[in-house]
């Protein structure tokens, strides 16, 4: 089992409710317990919780899996031949079942890299780096306006920070929420008082040792106490190349979540889920990648099956991977949630409250039929849309049904 977020813990979780009495090393490049990111920019920056609130699992939990738990260790390398993972100490384990769930890494800003006061955040480390730098700021800088961005800004705000967002695209959360939908929530947090640059880039960087300044192309420049860049993650798959593996924008795997080798053969009893995977989808018909909680949680349960089954000599019997994606964020206490393969080109119809109110549902239109529903505030009947995609809705139906 490689990485021990949630991905790699519910597979082994998986994997011992069905019984399996081998062993399970679970190697995890962070020191700490396996614990829940989306507190991070939420509840935990905001310190309402603390380290003990945001573990997936108590302790007593977690022990009873019997793992063998290398943790603050990275894996290196990967052996497909000799079924074995070299380790960043120079040790390798060898495997009969491999489970990879490496996740992503936050990207980083060349110019802002290594510069005084400039945070990013992903880790329980990094959220409690950006804690206490907030714990006695007056002002902060947020380089992109997407998810980590936007939340953090609320987070702060509630904090009594003040907040500018710098974001290249159009509105806040563009890639997830599209254009219309993003236009609203970048009006809700205007109207909270952030100040929101979009169609906004970095033109210049400086510091003096002590403070970095940023110059923006509209030509403002700004020396804030904090600065968090929240520009999107990549995929973990560094550790994998040379192995044979299929990389493309993740580890690829067949729509069973077993890996796929660069030569197109999926790879008995190896798999991968979470934020790294890009698996084959079956509605979709092509390979996509999902970088949140849910599919995390549910991915890995699909891809312990799948291991279990090719252990067993029965992978003929596995179930494909094909949910309907599901996310939410939380900002100024609205609950954001997106559902269905949505894209910032589809078209968008709102079905209930008004984009102008800050809370509304929106579904997704593409060549004809609903591929998604976005809700702020909405939380019942983003639900009751989510059931719709599952049962395939028609446009027509969907909007009937969520109107009503
Ligand atoms: N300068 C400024 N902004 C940038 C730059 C750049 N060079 N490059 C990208 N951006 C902007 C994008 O336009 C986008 O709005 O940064 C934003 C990144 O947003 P996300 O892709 O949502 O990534 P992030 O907010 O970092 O979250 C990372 O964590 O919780 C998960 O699912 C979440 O996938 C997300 C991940």
């Amino acid at each position: 089992m490689l990485g021990s977020g949630l991905a790699g813990l519910r597979a082994a979780e998986v994997l011992r409710e069905k019984n399996f009495q081998g062993k399970i090393t679970l190697v995890g490049a962070e020191s700490h317990l396996p614990y829940n990111r989306p507190p991070l920019s939420k509840q935990f920056l905001a310190g309402e919780w603390e380290e003990d609130r945001v573990r997936l699992r108590l302790p007593a939990e977690f022990h009873s899996l019997e793992l063998e738990f290398l943790k603050g260790l990275k894996v290196v390398g990967l052996d497909l031949q000799q079924r074995s993972v070299q380790l960043s100490q120079g040790t390798a384990i060898d495997f009969d079942g491999l489970v990879i769930a490496t996740g992503a890494e936050n990207r980083q800003l060349p110019a802002l890299e290594g510069r005084p006061r400039v945070f990013t955040l992903r880790t329980l480390t990094e959220a409690l780096a950006l804690r206490q730098a907030l714990s006695d700021a007056k002002s902060l800088l947020i380089v992109g306006g997407g998810f980590i961005g936007s939340e953090v800004a609320a987070t702060a705000h509630g904090l009594g920070i003040r907040v500018c967002i710098v974001e290249p695209q159009q509105t806040l959360m563009y890639r997830g929420l599209g254009e219309e939908v993003g236009s609203a929530v970048t009006n809700l947090h205007r109207e909270k008082g952030i100040d929101v640059r979009c169609n906004t880039e970095i033109a210049h960087v400086h510091d003096d040792g002590e403070r970095t300044s940023i110059e923006l192309s509209d030509g403002t420049t700004h020396t804030p106490d904090v600065i968090l860049v929240g520009i999107g993650a990549t995929p973990t798959t560094d550790w994998l190349s040379g192995s044979n593996v299929h990389l493309s924008n993740g580890v690829v795997c067949d729509e069973n979540c077993r890996v796929m080798t660069a030569d197109g053969l999926a790879v008995k009893s190896v798999v991968a889920a979470g934020d790294v995977a890009r698996w084959f989808s079956r509605s979709q018909n092509c390979l996509v990648r999902s970088e949140h909680w849910t599919n995390a949680q549910d991915q890995a349960v699909n891809a312990a099956h799948t291991l279990l089954l090719d252990l067993n000599g029965e992978g003929g019997n596995a179930l494909p991977y094909d949910p309907v994606p599901y996310m939410w964020s939380d900002q100024f206490g609205k609950k954001i949630q997106a559902i269905g393969f949505g894209d910032p080109t589809d078209e968008v119809h709102i079905v209930k409250g008004a984009l102008s109110d800050g809370k509304f549902l929106a579904i997704m239109e593409r060549e004809n039929r609903f591929v998604g529903a976005i809700g702020v505030a909405m939380v019942p009947l983003v639900m009751q849309a989510r059931i719709l995609l599952t049962e395939g809705a028609s446009l027509d139906v969907a909007r009937e049904k969520l109107a009503s």
